[in-house]
């Protein structure tokens, strides 16, 4: 168990990158985002995060329910803002109407992280 709940963090980690590397990289461009990276770590943070709530439950770790539920609902903006930034990708729209997508999720994702170290 504490071994699967270190590799989950590993992937919440990894999750976290994949948001806010291309988010730091590309915030001031207006075209060529690497939106689906940033979709696959919506993803990512929301099965490892809820995977994560539910061991530690199992392992008896102290968990802030108002912290998690918090960041529960801002990883589905996270998630909502890049899926739409990626299907708008898909469907061939400009890169300048994909950009307030990319920006919404990289600055969402990052407010995360400030509550999940300083909450
Ligand atoms: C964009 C989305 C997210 C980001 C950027 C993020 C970021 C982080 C970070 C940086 C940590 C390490 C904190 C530390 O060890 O001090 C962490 C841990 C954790 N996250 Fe997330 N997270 C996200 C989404 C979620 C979601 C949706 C859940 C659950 C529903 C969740 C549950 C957890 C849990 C259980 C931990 C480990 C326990 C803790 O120290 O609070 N996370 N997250």
């Amino acid at each position: 168990m504490e071994f699967l709940y270190s590799f989950l963090v590993v992937g919440h980690v990894i999750g976290l990158a994949a948001i806010i590397g291309p988010f730091l990289l590309q915030m001031r461009r207006n075209d060529g985002f690497a939106i689906t990276a940033v979709l696959g770590g919506a993803i990512t943070q929301l099965v490892t995060g809820i995977l994560l709530t539910g061991l530690a439950e199992g392992l008896d770790r102290d968990l802030d329910y108002a912290k998690i539920i918090t960041k529960l609902v801002i990883a589905i903006v996270v998630f909502v803002a890049a899926l739409l930034g990626w299907r708008k990708a898909r469907s061939g729209s400009n890169d300048r109407s994909i950009k307030p997508f990319f920006h919404a999720a990289g600055g969402l994702a990052l407010v995360n992280v400030v509550l999940a170290v300083f909450w």
